[in-house]
C-alpha cells in the first residue's frame, strides 16, 4: 500500500522532468575516455544515445527510470558496472540487463521496488554485486534468485525484513558478504539459515537489527566476520551460535542505544562454545567487571575494549595467553599500571589512546610485555617529568612508539634506554623538554621515522639528532629556528641518510646557502608556510629527482641562476607565493616556462606584482625585457654621466684656472 502511495507521488516530478531531459541528456560526465561516465543527478528519464557501447561504468544516480525494460540498457552491452541509486525504479521488467553479459554490480539503492521479474537478472554471465539497500524488500523471496550462482556480495541493508528465510536456492558457492544490518530481524531459526551451512568465510552483518533469540546450531559454519552490533541480547545470540567459529565477532554496540544490558561475567559465558580469534565490545558498559569476565576469551588474539568506560582491568585474569592485540582507546585509566599487562604475555600491540583523563605512565607498568612492537599512547593527557626509560622498562622489542597530542614530556638523559629496535617515534603535538646536551635520541639507531611536529623542541641543541643515522623521515614542522633561520649546523649533520624533510610552518625566513648539503639522500622537501622571502638550490646537493615545496612563501623573486641546477625528475610547489612579474624576474618566468613539467599547482602559481598583472598565472605572463630597452637604459646613463663629468671637470679647471 505505502508502495503505491510513493509511486503516486512521485508520478508529478516524473513527467515534469519528460521535458527537461532531452536539453540535458549529453551533460553526462566522461570520467575514463569510452569507459566510464556519470550522470549523477541530470533527471535523465533513459539512458542518453550518447555514451558509447563500450561503455563500463556507469553511474546513473539520481534520474527518474520508474521501469528498467529490456530496452533500457541493451545499448550498452560493455557495462560491467552500474549504479541506479535514488532513480525512483518501481518496476524492474523480464530482461532488463539481458543484454549487459558482463554487468557484475548493480546498485539499486533508494529505489522503492514493487516489482522484480524473475528474470530481472538474466543475461549477465556473472553478477557478484547486488546493493538493494533501502529498497523497501520485506522478504527474501521477492529476490528472484534465478542466475545470481555467482553472487559474492548482496546487500540488504535499512529494508524491512523481519524474518530471515533464506530460500533454498540462495547462491552461497562464491557468497563473501551478506548484509541485513538495520532490518528488524527479531529472530533466526535452523531453517532461515541452513543454507549457509554451506558457505565458509562469509561476512554476515545484523547489526541494527534486535536480535533476541537465534535458535542453537543456527550457525554451524565457519565464518569470517559475524556483526551483531547494537544487538542487546549477548547471551541468546552466544548460545545460538555455539558450535560455529568466525574469524571477527562484534558485540560492540552505538553511542545512541542505552547503557543496558551491561555486560556482567555471565553474559559472555557463551563465547565459551563458540570459537573466534578477534572480539568487539566497543561502547559496552560493564558490570562486575573481574577476572570471571575473561574467562571465556582466552583462545583471542585481538581484544577490542574502546570506548567500554572502564577505568582498569582487573588484577588475576589469566589464560591469555594468545592474545596478540589489545585496544583500550577511549576509557578512563588513571595509570598505565591499571591495565594488567600481566595476563597478556603474548601482546604485540596496545593500543591506549584517547584516554580521557590524564594517563600516569609510572615505572616499569609493561615490563612483562616482552613481545611488544606497537604502543600507541596518543592523545592521553601525558605529563611526565622524567620521560621514558621507566615507563618503558622491559620492551626492548618495541618498533612504533606513538606519544603524540599529550601534554608535556621531560627527557633528561635518553629518552628510551632499550629502544635499540625502535623504528618510528612520533611526539607530534606533544610539548617535549630536552635537558640534556647530548642527543636524547642517541641509542635509536634503527629509527626510520621521527614526528617531532609542534614539540616546542629546543631547534639549538646541536647533538638534537646525534645516532640516527637510519633516520629516513623527519617532520620538525610548527617549530622555531633560532632567528628564524636554517642554519649550517651540526643539527642535520648526522642524519645523513634522510629522504623526506619536513619544515613547514617554522616561521623560516632565510635557509643558509649550504644547510642540506650533507643530505644526499633527500628527495622530499616541505618548506611551505613560511616566511622565506627567496630560494636558491645551492643549499641542496643532489637535484636530480627532488620534490620542493615553497608554497605559502614570502617569495618575489628568484634570480635565474638559482634554480638552474633543478633538473631531472624535480618538483617544485611555487603556490601562493608573491611572485614579481616585472623584468627584474624574468628569468624566474623565463626558467618557469621552460620547465612547466616541474611546476607543481600552476594555477595558483600567479603574479603579485604590478598590479596589472596581479592573479594571472606565472605560465601566461609575456615579458618584453630585451636588450634593446636596457641598452637604451644604459646608454642614456653613459650620456648622462659623461655630461655631468663634463660640466664638473669645465667648472674644476675654470676654478684652478682662475686662482693662477
Ligand atoms: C574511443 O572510442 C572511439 C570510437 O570507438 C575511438 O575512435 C577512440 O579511439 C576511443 N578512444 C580511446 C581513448 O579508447
Ligand atoms: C523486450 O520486451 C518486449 C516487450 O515486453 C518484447 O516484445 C521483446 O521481445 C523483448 N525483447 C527481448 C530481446 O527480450
Ligand atoms: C576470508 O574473507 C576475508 C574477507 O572477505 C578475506 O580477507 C580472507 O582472505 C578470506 N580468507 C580465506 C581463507 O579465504
Ligand atoms: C555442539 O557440540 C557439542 C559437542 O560436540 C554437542 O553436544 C552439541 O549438541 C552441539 N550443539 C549444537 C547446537 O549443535
Ligand atoms: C556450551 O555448550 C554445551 C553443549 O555443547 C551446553 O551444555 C552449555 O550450556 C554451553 N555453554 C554455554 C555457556 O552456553
Ligand atoms: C591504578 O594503579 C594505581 C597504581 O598502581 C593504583 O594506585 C590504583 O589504585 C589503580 N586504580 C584502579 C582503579 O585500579
Ligand atoms: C599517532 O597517533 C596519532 C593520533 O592518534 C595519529 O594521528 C598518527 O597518525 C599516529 N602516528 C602514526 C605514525 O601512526
Ligand atoms: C607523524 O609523521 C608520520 C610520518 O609522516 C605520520 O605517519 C604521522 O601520522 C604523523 N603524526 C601525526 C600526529 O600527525
Ligand atoms: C636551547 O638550547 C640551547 C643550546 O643548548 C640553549 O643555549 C638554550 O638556552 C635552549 N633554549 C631553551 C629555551 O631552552
Ligand atoms: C602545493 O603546496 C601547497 C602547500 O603545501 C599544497 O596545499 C598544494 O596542494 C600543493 N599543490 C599540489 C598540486 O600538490
Amino acid at each position: 500500500m505505502a508502495g503505491y502511495l510513493y509511486l503516486l507521488l512521485f508520478t508529478m516530478p516524473v513527467c515534469i522532468s519528460c521535458e527537461a531531459s532531452s536539453a540535458v541528456d549529453t551533460m553526462c560526465t566522461e570520467i575514463t575516455v569510452n569507459k566510464s561516465y556519470s550522470c549523477e543527478g541530470l533527471g535523465l528519464t533513459e539512458v542518453p544515445e550518447k555514451l558509447p557501447v563500450t561503455t563500463e561504468i556507469l553511474d546513473f544516480s539520481f534520474n527518474l527510470l520508474p521501469s528498467l525494460q529490456n530496452s533500457t540498457f541493451s545499448k550498452l552491452k560493455s557495462l560491467s558496472s552500474l549504479d541506479l541509486t535514488r532513480c525512483q525504479i518501481n518496476w524492474v521488467y523480464e530482461g532488463a540487463f539481458h543484454n549487459n553479459d558482463h554487468l557484475h554490480t548493480v546498485v539499486l539503492t533508494g529505489n522503492h521496488l514493487l516489482f522484480l521479474s524473475d528474470t530481472a537478472f538474466v543475461g549477465p554471465q556473472s553478477l557478484k554485486h547486488l546493493v538493494l539497500t533501502q529498497t523497501g524488500v520485506s522478504r527474501l523471496s521477492f529476490i528472484p534468485m534465478t542466475n545470481l550462482d555467482n553472487l559474492e556480495t548482496l546487500i540488504l541493508g535499512s529494508n524491512h525484513i523481519s524474518s530471515l528465510q533464506l530460500p533454498p536456492n540462495f547462491p552461497t558457492q562464491n557468497l563473501k558478504y551478506l548484509d541485513f544490518q538495520m532490518n528488524n530481524i527479531r529472530t533466526i531459526t535452523v531453517e532461515d539459515v541452513s543454507v549457509l551451512q554451506k558457505t565458509s568465510n562469509v561476512t554476515l552483518i545484523f547489526k541494527g537489527n534486535d536480535i533476541l533469540y537465534i535458535e542453537p546450531g543456527a550457525f554451524q559454519s565457519s565464518f569470517y566476520s559475524l556483526d551483531f552490533g547494537g544487538c542487546t541480547n549477548i547471551p541468546g545470540i552466544l548460545a545460538g551460535m555455539q558450535n560455529s567459529s568466525a574469524h571477527t565477532l562484534w558485540l560492540g554496540t552505538f553511542d545512541d542505544v542505552q547503557k543496558e544490558p551491561y555486560i556482567s561475567p555471565d553474559i559472555l559465558q557463551g563465547l565459551c562454545n563458540i570459537t573466534v580469534e578477534d572480539l568487539y565490545l566497543q561502547l559496552r558498559h560493564f558490570k562486575n567487571l573481574n577476572a570471571a569476565t575473561f574467562h571465556c576469551m582466552t583462545k583471542l588474539r585481538k581484544l577490542d575494549l574502546t570506548h567500554t568506560h572502564i577505568n582498569a582491568l582487573p588484577p588475576g585474569i589469566s589464560g591469555m595467553k594468545v592474545l596478540t592485540e589489545l585496544i583500550l582507546n577511549g576509557n578512563f585509566f588513571e595509570h598505565l599500571c591499571n591495565i594488567s599487562a600481566a595476563a597478556f604475555p603474548s601482546l604485540t600491540h596496545l593500543h591506549l589512546k584517547g584516554n580521557s583523563q590524564s594517563l600516569q605512565l609510572g615505572s616499569g607498568c609493561l615490563q612483562k610485555l616482552a613481545k611488544l612492537q606497537h604502543l600507541d599512547l596518543s592523545h592521553s593527557h601525558i605529563e611526565s617529568s622524567d620521560c621514558c626509560n621507566e615507563a618503558l622498562n622491559g620492551l626492548s622489542g618495541l618498533q612504533h612508539l606513538n606519544l603524540s597530542y599529550n601534554t608535556k614530556l621531560h627527557v633528561h638523559d635518553v629518552l628510551f634506554k632499550e629502544g635499540t629496535n625502535l623504528e618510528l617515534l612520533d611526539i607530534a603535538f606533544t610539548q617535549l623538554h630536552i635537558s640534556t646536551s647530548q642527543g636524547p635520541f642517541r641509542n635509536l639507531h634503527l629509527l626510520q621515522v621521527l614526528n617531532l611536529s609542534s614539540s616546542q623542541v629546543n631547534t639549538s641543541i646541536q647533538h638534537l639528532f646525534q645516532g640516527l643515522e637510519n633516520l629516513m623521515l623527519l617532520d620538525l614542522s610548527q617549530n622555531i629556528f633560532e632567528s628564524g633561520i636554517m642554519p649550517k649546523n651540526k643539527l642535520l649533520q648526522q642524519i645523513t641518510n634522510l629522504e623526506v624533510l619536513i619544515l613547514a610552518s617554522c616561521e623560516l625566513t632565510a635557509i643558509d646557502d649550504q644547510a642540506f648539503h650533507i643530505l644526499r639522500k633527500l628527495r622530499y622537501v616541505d618548506l611551505s608556510h613560511n616566511k622565506l622571502i627567496t630560494f636558491s638550490t645551492d643549499a641542496f646537493s643532489n637535484l636530480k629527482s627532488i620534490y620542493l615545496n615553497l608554497a605559502h612563501n614570502r617569495i618575489q623573486i628568484i634570480p635565474p641562476d638559482k634554480l638552474v641546477s633543478l633538473s631531472g625528475y624535480s618538483i617544485i610547489n611555487l603556490s601562493y607565493n608573491p611572485l614579481e612579474c616585472t623584468c627584474s624576474n624574468i628569468g624566474l618566468i623565463t626558467w618557469y616556462k621552460q620547465n612547466l613539467d616541474k611546476i607543481e599547482d600552476p594555477e595558483k602559481t600567479t603574479c603579485f606584482e604590478p598590479k596589472s598583472l596581479a592573479g594571472a598565472q606565472l605560465s601566461t605572463v609575456t615579458l618584453y625585457c630585451g636588450i634593446s630597452t636596457m641598452g637604451i637604459i644604459a646608454v642614456v646613463l653613459v650620456i648622462l654621466s659623461c655630461v655631468a663629468i663634463f660640466i664638473w671637470s669645465v667648472r674644476y679647471f675654470r676654478q684652478r684656472y682662475q686662482q693662477i
